[in-house]
């Protein structure tokens, strides 16, 4: 078996975690028994700065035949957030439907949270985000620039199918993983979207007896993740509010570098897309200490995706094995000295 991925490094550590990630990446296909053929693109800021574009015309018929994707990041200092977000990130979750977006939060063995109490797998919930549509459709207007009357509109769009399909990854997650799935929304404030949104969480739920489901309002829900990370198992939010949860589980979990995360057609018809959650990180960019682990367990995320629970595993417990060791490398954002190489070279011998 050969798997043909489409590798898409983006902007500043996305490249040097996607390089890094590479070799490791075709280890554990070896190991597991299949190969991988990797087709690199770089795209980004640098084709934008040159030629105006992120991506070319063609991209998405280009990324079209691939079985899966690997992201690192998007993101240049010299250009507008939204230039970069939406000329190539946003767009192929769009294109390729990439409705479900899944991101667990783990607290691996001899990882310090920020949080005093917690230690080794404390603390391991997964956010189940919609992807595609919500407060990031692009739908509004920014009318007449520059007068006392400027006025801004961004609309929130939640259909039943988009709503439906996250709403019952997520339920499926929480019936494999403790049962119990967690509801964020704010429906107390935004008495359409998210009202239909809970209404469609109870429908679910019906299927779902033996999943018990809690509701929290999104600013409880922060509060929450603070106060009491290690009660939640599945939570389930919009695309704004997941983006925002997911950060701060990646935090109360460790590091940016080490939250991984999966943008995934749930029909299968287009490929998926698997990528760190961090950014490119401009601070640290050339540095060689951006820590791969993030990019390494979203390659693992992805050979679970294709079906390659072994190779998956492997990768996950490597990584998992590597944090709990007292003596190997660490990056600095875990406390470490080490660089993003080293963090690699002990990685394979793990594998
Ligand atoms: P960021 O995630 O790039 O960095 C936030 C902080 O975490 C920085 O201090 C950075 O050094 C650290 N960090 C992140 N990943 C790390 C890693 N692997 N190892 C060690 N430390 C790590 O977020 P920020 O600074 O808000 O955004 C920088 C750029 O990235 C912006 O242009 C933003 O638009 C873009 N961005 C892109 C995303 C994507 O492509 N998925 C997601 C978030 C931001
Ligand atoms: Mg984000």
């Amino acid at each position: 078996m050969t798997y043909d991925i489409a590798l898409l490094p983006g902007d500043g550590i996305g490249v040097e975690v996607v390089d890094a990630t590479l070799p490791i990446l075709e280890d554990a296909a070896e190991r597991g028994g299949f190969s991988v053929e990797t087709t690199r693109y770089d795209w980004g800021s640098e084709r934008y700065l040159q030629e105006g574009a992120m991506m070319p015309a063609d991209a998405i018929e280009t990324l079209e035949g691939h079985d899966a994707i690997l992201l690192g990041a998007v993101g240049h200092p010299d250009i507008p957030d939204h230039v970069t977000l939406r000329g190539m990130m946003l767009p192929i979750r769009k294109a390729f439907d990439q409705q479900v977006c899944k991101r667990p939060s783990v607290l691996f063995e001899g990882v310090e949270s920020p949080l005093r109490g917690y230690e080794g797998e404390d603390i391991d919930f997964v956010v189940f985000r919609e992807n595609t549509e919500g407060e990031y459709t692009d739908a509004g207007g920014h009318e007449h620039q520059g007068y006392a009357h400027e006025v801004a509109v961004q609309t929130a769009i939640y259909t039943r199918q988009g709503t439906e399909a996250i709403v019952r990854e997520a339920f499926e997650a929480a019936e494999e993983r403790d049962g119990r799935l967690t509801n964020v929304t704010k429906s107390n404030a935004q008495a359409h979207g998210m009202v239909f949104w809970d209404q469609i969480v109870a429908e679910i739920a019906e299927e779902y007896p033996e999943v018990t489901v809690e509701r929290l309002l999104v600013d409880a829900a922060s509060m929450d993740l603070v106060r009491r990370p290690d009660e939640f198992d599945v939570i389930v939010a919009s695309n704004l509010f997941g983006d925002i949860l997911t950060d701060l589980g990646a935090i109360v979990s460790g590091s940016m570098g080490l939250a991984p995360s999966a943008n995934i057609n749930v029909e299968g018809h287009s490929p998926s897309m698997f990528e760190p959650v961090h950014g490119s990180a401009p601070d640290i960019t050339g540095e060689g200490v951006a820590n791969p682990l993030a990019t390494v367990l979203s390659v693992s995320m992805l050979f679970d995706h294709l079906g390659e629970d072994d190779a998956a595993a492997n990768l996950w417990n490597a990584v998992a094995s590597q944090l709990a060791d007292d003596g190997a490398p660490r990056t600095p954002d875990l406390g470490g000295a080490s660089g993003t190489e080293s963090v690699v070279s002990d990685l394979r011998t793990r594998l």
